[in-house]
């Protein structure tokens, strides 16, 4: 079977110039990058690494669950933020149709509409809430904590819904919970109701969660292809254990991106998928990237604020947009182009007529073929000036290349950590702003830091 490709001839200096590597600096990173490839292998499955673990863990409890509840709904609401959400909508823009929530119920396999509410905007969260029918719609509320304000919020809202309409007998016919197998108060509240929960491991955490529950969950009750999925990151899984060095796809991504940054001072890493199944991968990379590796401090305890700015861009719209600062604004990014060989559509462009008669160069081709040229010629381009990529191609956006992208990429990610030296699962930065939220809703314990920001 066909693998995914990386490539980064648009980083070396043979091509893009002297801001590029030269293969003695590859070399030079070489050691470094084994051993951080060895000391994730070594955790791997202990502590915070229990995401290793997920693509061989048995899906047969969610695959059941969603074959026997998805076909009783007409809606499958989310609610859960970060971690918690940004998977489940990667996961739907790749692997879904397009346009699944407009398609009729046969057209959709007999499966709920899928709406992921990762936000506390009123608007937002009473428009939705006003175009469910509640009584054929099931709401999924993750959370690794069970603690989380605004998905806690978000659950306290549609409980009192479905109790005012259908009576609290029936909130646990309406709900199922993804959380921590043993803490958090939403672990509590469906032990007391009685209503159905699937476990985040516990050394797995939020934005490593995609292939638990968490993503598997709704995947599940969409209908999505679960063992392709898993069976894709398995295989990644093996790949990255057995290649070493720039041979290993997750060594490469790291490798490049970490070289970008500290030899060359580029801070910002650009994910631009040219698929707009992709478009919410980037997405999820970004949290991924954002809340692993900004860090402040290292593992020793100094103070070293690192990590790379990620930033989501989509081709080609965003060459009629973002291009032009790539190409020539600051010398501080890395590109990484994310591909696909094959498009499961062939649309032709039809041969103009004579009124048209400039537009003739587009006629007979497909408009894969445009979206290639595009994102080929745009890589070239941006080499041209000096400015790097690097590329990602999926041979095609199906259950299983997405599913090995998403393992390679917190594959990657975590030997990151090793490269910066510093713990990416945790996120202490957020903290302290959870606290003021805290304080200022008024939550016992806080009333003193509520004092100090008032
Ligand atoms: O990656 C993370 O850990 C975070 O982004 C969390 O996913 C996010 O804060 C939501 O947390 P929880 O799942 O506990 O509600």
């Amino acid at each position: 079977m066909e693998r995914i490709g990386l490539d980064i001839g648009r980083s070396m200096a043979g091509v893009v110039g002297e801001r590029g590597f030269t293969k003695d600096m590859l070399n030079g990173l070489t050691s470094r990058l084994e051993e951080a490839r060895g000391a994730v292998l070594r955790a791997a499955g202990t502590g915070m690494l229990g995401f290793t673990d997920l693509p061989s863990a048995d899906p047969s409890a969610m695959l059941k669950y969603g074959e026997q509840r998805g076909p009783e709904f007409d809606a499958l609401v989310v609610i859960g933020i970060g971690g918690s959400a940004l998977g489940v909508t990667a996961l739907a823009t790749a692997l879904l149709p397009f346009y699944y929530n407009e398609l009729d119920d046969a057209a959709r396999g007999h499966r709920p509409r899928l709406y992921v509410l990762d936000n506390v905007d009123p608007d937002e969260t009473a428009a939705l809430l006003g175009r469910l029918d509640l009584k054929r719609t099931l709401f999924n509320v993750i959370s690794k904590s069970g603690t989380t304000g605004e998905s806690m919020a978000g659950y306290l809202l549609v409980e009192q819904r479905l109790s005012a309409l259908l009576g609290r007998e029936a909130l646990k016919e309406h709900l199922v919970f993804t959380t921590d197998p043993s803490g958090g108060a939403l672990r509590q509240i469906g032990d007391s109701l009685g209503v159905p929960m699937f476990d985040i491991p516990a050394g797995v955490g939020g934005r490593f969660s995609v292939l638990s529950p968490v993503g598997l969950l709704p995947a599940a009750l969409t209908g999505m292809d679960i063992p392709s999925l898993l069976k894709g990151a398995e295989d990644m899984a093996a790949w990255v254990t057995d290649s070493k060095g720039w041979d290993n796809p997750a060594c490469v991504f790291a490798g490049i991106q970490y070289l970008h940054n500290t030899a060359f001072d580029r801070r910002v890493s650009v994910m631009m998928p040219y698929s707009a199944r992709l478009r919410d991968v980037a997405d999820w990379y970004r949290q991924l990237w954002a809340e692993s590796l900004g860090k402040a401090v290292d593992r020793q305890g100094r103070m070293v604020n690192v990590g790379p700015l990620p930033v989501k861009s989509l081709g080609v719209t965003d060459q009629h947009s973002q291009l032009q600062l790539y190409a020539e604004g600051p010398d501080d990014k890395v590109i990484t182009f994310l591909g696909v060989g094959e498009f499961d559509n062939t649309v032709t462009i039809p041969a103009p007529g004579a009124e048209a008669s400039s537009l003739a160069y587009l006629g007979g081709h497909t408009i894969g073929e445009l979206m290639w040229a595009e994102q080929k010629g745009t890589a070239w381009a941006l080499a041209r000036r000096g400015r790097s990529s690097i590329t990602i191609t999926l041979p095609r956006v199906d259950a299983y290349n997405v599913g090995g992208l998403l393992y390679l990429l917190e594959m990657a990610t975590a030997i990151s950590g090793e490269l910066y030296d510093v713990d990416a699962f945790d996120q202490p930065g957020v903290e302290l702003s959870k606290q003021a939220t805290y304080a200022l809703m008024g939550r016992p314990g806080y009333e003193k830091l509520a004092e100090e920001i008032e």
